[in-house]
């Protein structure tokens, strides 16, 4: 149980970390990333296009077909299909992966009827990547309207290289690290050989979901995932992003605040259960703060704790069962089971029962009380690091107040009965001078993409009628 003072602790060392990631020079050994994206602006609402989505980033990988309708200021998702990602592949070399990537790309093109068609895609790859710009895309010819789409990109979007800095989740596919994703894409969009796609944008999926809400709410600056892992991104003042050469506007900084915590500035309120989850999972040593927080891990640390109760001789009579003890035993959904229920406890009964667990109805009680203080854990230090970020983006701008909007995703927000609620209350007492609302994000990050590829797109169009009407009216108002 985490007190209103040591979560502000945990939020003065987080804002530390925030400054140590986007300085010049410290951001190399930064445990918090502070990545800068290159997307220097949100929607207006004037986009428009047909766009292909592809978002990876969990056990199941899905592909999209958006089309975003400027007139009706809409974005339709007008298809999609979902593969699952067999937990070998995870693991396997990373060729595997993007071959099979490239086959759900190319089925679903063929059962649309798209497979002539060259449409730009967004991908929404929600891993940590350094994202950089090419320079020899501001060499190519600006009235050449490819090159004006290529270079607004690489301002805008991400450039064209995205090289994956880590997996994260799960994942541990070879040869991927330290490689450019959207290049490794490509390639096995050849190797596929029967159809080809246009630009490729590569973003976050807090980015993707700050743009997909974005779209739906302009004051939306900050997108924040909490599912099977988590992470936030907002816009800085380009001033404060040390390491790009630029001061003018803001820039969108995916923070990767999953690793905060990785050079031991949580060691004092981790546990003998975070540290036994941590040591167990297959990156030990990083991503920390993920670690106390989102759904592949909050399952685990509950029945970690269980399992010392039981072996204390505090529940089920000091017998634990073989599921109980298997590693990965306690499902994170059963939390949100096990909470949900306002009188009763029918949900827990049945859990505990399908364990193998030999239960009384104080049993029944105490693995709840279990559950809700791990998920208030989780709410709570999520919390504080969204408060971190509000704090800092009214202080940067010099503000009395700021309002702003979060767009949210994630598992474990959506789904946990009272997750949402109290984050929002603990926001509220460590920023109070901050309004702050929360926009669930519709469909997941996939649509995001599209809605970067369709902002890039915009932003070609208007560079290029900036271009075209050189010495023209210049009052035109869509400049
Ligand atoms: C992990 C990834 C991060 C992603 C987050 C939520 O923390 O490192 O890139 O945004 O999970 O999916």
């Amino acid at each position: 149980m985490l007190s209103l003072e040591v979560l502000q602790q945990v939020s003065a060392r987080l804002e530390r970390d925030l400054r140590r990631g986007l300085g010049r020079h410290s951001h190399h050994r930064a445990a918090v990333q502070m990545l800068p994206t290159f997307v220097t602006a949100t929607p207006d609402g004037t986009e428009k296009g047909d766009f292909l989505a592809l978002d990876l980033g969990g056990t199941n990988f899905r592909v999209l077909r958006v089309r975003v309708l400027e007139e009706e200021q809409r974005m339709v998702k007008m298809d999609s299909q979902i593969c699952a990602i067999p937990q070998d592949m995870m693991e396997g070399p990373g060729e595997k992966l993007f071959d099979h990537i490239a086959a759900c790309l190319g089925e679903f093109l063929k059962s649309q009827n798209l497979q002539g068609k060259i449409l730009p895609l967004g991908f929404t790859f929600s891993f940590p990547c350094h994202q950089k710009e090419i320079d020899k895309v501001s060499h190519t010819h600006s009235n050449d309207p490819v090159s004006v789409f290529c270079l607004t990109f690489c301002l805008c979007v991400c450039g064209e290289q995205s090289i994956l800095i880590r997996w994260t989740k799960g994942f541990q596919c070879s040869g991927v690290e330290g490689h450019d994703v959207v290049q490794l894409l490509r390639e096995a969009i050849q190797r596929q050989g029967d159809y080809d796609v246009g630009s490729i944008a590569m973003v976050n999926d807090t980015v993707g979901t700050m743009m997909s809400c974005g779209y739906r709410d302009q004051s939306c600056e900050i997108g924040m995932i909490i599912g099977t892992g988590t992470n936030a991104c907002y816009m800085e003042e380009m001033k404060n992003v040390k390491r790009v050469d630029c001061t003018q506007g803001r820039m969108c900084i995916n923070t990767e605040w999953g690793g905060f915590g990785d050079n031991g500035s949580l060691a004092d309120i981790q546990t003998e259960f975070d540290v036994q989850v941590d040591k167990t999972s297959i990156n030990p040593g990083v991503h920390t703060f993920e670690k106390m927080i989102s759904g592949m891990y909050l399952g685990e640390i509950v029945r970690l704790i269980l399992v010392k109760m039981t072996k204390d001789g505090l529940l089920f009579k000091g017998q634990a069962s073989e599921a109980l003890l298997s590693p990965g035993g306690f499902e994170t959904k059963y939390i949100s089971h096990i909470e949900e229920e306002l009188s009763g406890l029918e949900n827990g009964n049945k859990i505990l029962s399908n364990l193998g667990l030999a239960w009384e109805p104080v049993d029944v009680r105490v693995v709840r009380m279990v559950c809700d203080t791990v998920s208030s854990r989780s709410a709570r230090l999520c919390a504080a690091a969204l408060a971190t970020l509000v704090n800092r983006m009214r202080v940067a701008r010099g503000l009395e107040r700021l309002k702003t909007t979060v767009g949210v995703d994630g598992s474990v927000y959506r789904k946990h009965p009272n997750f949402s609620a109290e984050l929002q209350a603990t926001v509220r007492q460590l920023a109070p001078k901050c309004d702050v609302s929360y926009l669930l994000s519709e469909d997941g990050s996939g649509k995001g993409a599209a809605m970067v590829t369709a902002v890039a797109l915009r932003l070609a169009r208007e560079s290029r009628l900036l271009d075209d009407s050189d010495g023209e009216d210049s009052d035109d108002e869509e400049q």
